[in-house]
């Protein structure tokens, strides 16, 4: 019965324009290996270190030096990032933290002062040296590599240099991307100085590049060349690091040489849990996209218990609500108990357990916002998700972020270096919404040392010990949602990856009470919510990257349509 329903109400648009027969241009097939990443450059690239022979970990570094290049505007040097990796010689999974942490100087009092002085121009968590968290994302390629790669790190930036030299092709992402930006430069002239670096370079001086049009990047060119050359300590104790310490100061911040000296990637036990006959391997906190999607499932769970034939047997009428109530749950849980698990004591074990979520699905659907979760409390740019599947079994979930589009528009000069705007991702602003609209507890105030919080959520699924599934999404809150929607749509709807992925999404975050789409949404879609809930009509997406194990050894590379990334298969 559902799954009669879906196509017809779930799966718009994208779908319409698919010959059924034939796949997508964003999905490939492989018997042997893939990159599935957001830039079609940058999956080539990925797939060229397979075919040579390298393994899903040189593969991942590579593809990710090579995002540096091509999605400035997601991510990058200047930011940092998760993984989730099933390592095959060690038969074992791992989680990765090189998420930012705030500067030794970004005191509580000092974010105090800044949201309090703040005048009528951008928070100062969103643009300029204040926004920057000390970056991880070259410690985290570096241990990456340090760990599980069988290439020279050197041979794995050479073809992002070559990128950054010839250019990497601008593509309608990237120009609305840069549209974006510039409308903050209009509105706020002042920025055009602040940041003239940005502005005279990838922001065309006020005009966006044409479809096809070629950006080259000598400037981060010469930053590969010195990692290549050099390694890693060229950035956390050498001339890169300065240039970044530098760039901070001048735009107003703290960032310092001792910060980056002392940054260091975390290890972390992924968090595993069962549901439905599948193994659900997902980021644990410093990210609340772990607990928020195993929450959401086990609320999910609970409320189909009583339906006939549980959650794939519902009623065709009752997996959106169900879905947004349970959404309410564990985006309330985020907000009153989420962040760095090195700093606050995070009740993850409870916030997943089949009991916790009973509790919520008695209270089925309440009316009023303060009633979900622990009763207490009262777009896709900035960020980029890759998946790599080798042929020994290796696989590697990535998702790495800038956080704002451009990050913090500060550049680290001359290398071309974009620092993130990281700072924006704790509770800086108490009680007010972030760039994401997320309201955010204590748990994740700012305190020097710290992670701020993270919605990122590399995942892997597994059946009986074996792969089935590995995705990730960009999108702030919107990729917790993104994420648990085409898992679900594939493993308990049983959909073709392709229709999984070109589903409509919805999203819910608890705070502000309202429903959003991707985009328009089917009127039955509409007319099932619209009674318990407020609609809105802003349309905002994430944007997923996925492969799928099929039995017969298949693997599927799928880039969300929303970005236009493309995989590469062997
Ligand atoms: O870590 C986070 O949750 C945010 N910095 C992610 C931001 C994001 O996904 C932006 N969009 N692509």
């Amino acid at each position: 019965m559902f799954r009669k329903f879906i196509p017809f109400t779930f799966v718009a648009a994208y779908l319409c324009s698919l010959a059924l027969a034939a796949d997508p241009p964003w999905l490939a097939r492989s018997q042997t290996g893939m990159v599935a990443s957001d830039s079609p450059e940058a999956s080539q690239i990925g797939a060229d270190v397979l075919r040579q022979g390298g393994n899903a970990f040189d593969a991942a570094i590579a593809t990710s030096f090579a995002l540096a290049v091509s999605r400035p505007q997601s991510t990058g040097l200047g930011g940092g990032g998760f993984l989730v990796a099933y390592v095959a010689k060690e038969r074992r999974v791992m989680a990765l933290d090189f998420r930012e942490v705030a500067p030794a100087g970004a005191t509580r009092e000092r974010y105090d002062r800044l949201a309090a002085a703040a005048g009528a121009g951008p928070s100062p968590t969103i643009y300029g040296g204040n926004a920057v968290g000390v970056p991880g994302q070259l410690a985290g390629l570096a241990e990456i590599h340090r760990r599980f790669a069988t290439r020279p790190l050197h041979d794995l930036v050479q073809p992002s240099i070559r990128l950054a030299e010839t250019g990497f092709v601008a593509d309608e992402h990237y120009q609305s991307a840069v549209k974006e930006a510039l409308a903050d430069f209009e509105k706020w002239p002042q920025l055009k100085e602040q940041y003239k670096h940005i502005y005279g370079t990838l922001l065309g001086s006020g005009t966006p590049p044409k479809a096809g049009d070629q950006i080259t990047r000598p400037e981060l060119a010469k930053a590969l060349r010195l990692i290549a050359e050099q390694g890693p300590d060229v950035f956390y104790k050498g001339p890169l690091g300065a240039a970044a310490v530098k760039a901070a100061q001048a735009a107003g911040g703290v960032l310092a040489l001792d910060d980056l000296a002392a940054y260091q990637p975390r290890e972390r036990e992924p968090l595993r849990a069962p549901f439905e006959g599948y193994e659900i391997v997902t980021m644990p906190p410093p990210s609340s996209g772990g607990v928020c999607i195993i929450e959401t499932l086990n609320v999910l769970h609970e409320m189909a218990l009583d339906f006939p034939g549980g959650l794939r047997g519902i009623h065709d009428d009752l997996y959106p609500p169900l879905l947004v109530c349970a959404l309410k749950h564990a985006f309330a849980d985020r907000a009153r108990w989420l962040g760095d698990p090195d700093a606050a004591r995070i009740p993850v074990q409870r916030l997943i357990s089949p009991d916790y979520a009973r509790r919520l699905a008695d209270r089925f659907c309440p009316a009023k916002s303060e009633e979900y979760g622990t009763k207490q409390m009262p777009d896709d740019r900035g960020t980029s998700h890759f998946c790599v599947a080798d042929k020994d079994g290796n696989i590697v979930a990535l998702t790495e972020t800038v956080n704002g589009v451009f990050g913090s528009l500060v550049i680290a000069e001359p290398y071309g270096i974009i620092l993130n705007n990281q700072m924006d991702d704790f509770a800086a602003n108490p009680g007010k919404p972030n760039l994401y609209g997320l309201i955010q507890g204590e748990a994740n105030a700012v305190a020097p040392g710290k992670r701020p919080l993270s919605s990122m959520s590399p995942t892997i699924v597994f059946k009986e010990g074996r792969p089935v599934l590995v995705l990730g999404a960009s999108g702030g809150p919107r990729i917790i949602t993104s994420v648990l929607q085409v898992m679900l749509n594939v493993v308990e709807f049983d959909m073709p990856l392709a229709e999984a992925m070109s589903a409509v999404r919805i999203h819910h975050q608890w705070l502000p009470d309202e429903v959003y789409f991707d985009r328009e949404p089917p009127a039955t879609l509409v007319g099932i919510l619209k009674g318990a809930n407020k609609i809105s009509t802003e349309h905002k997406t994430g944007v997923a990257q996925a492969i799928q194990f099929l039995p017969d050894g298949t693997l599927v590379g799928a880039c969300d349509p929303r970005k236009g990334g493309r995989p590469a298969g062997l």
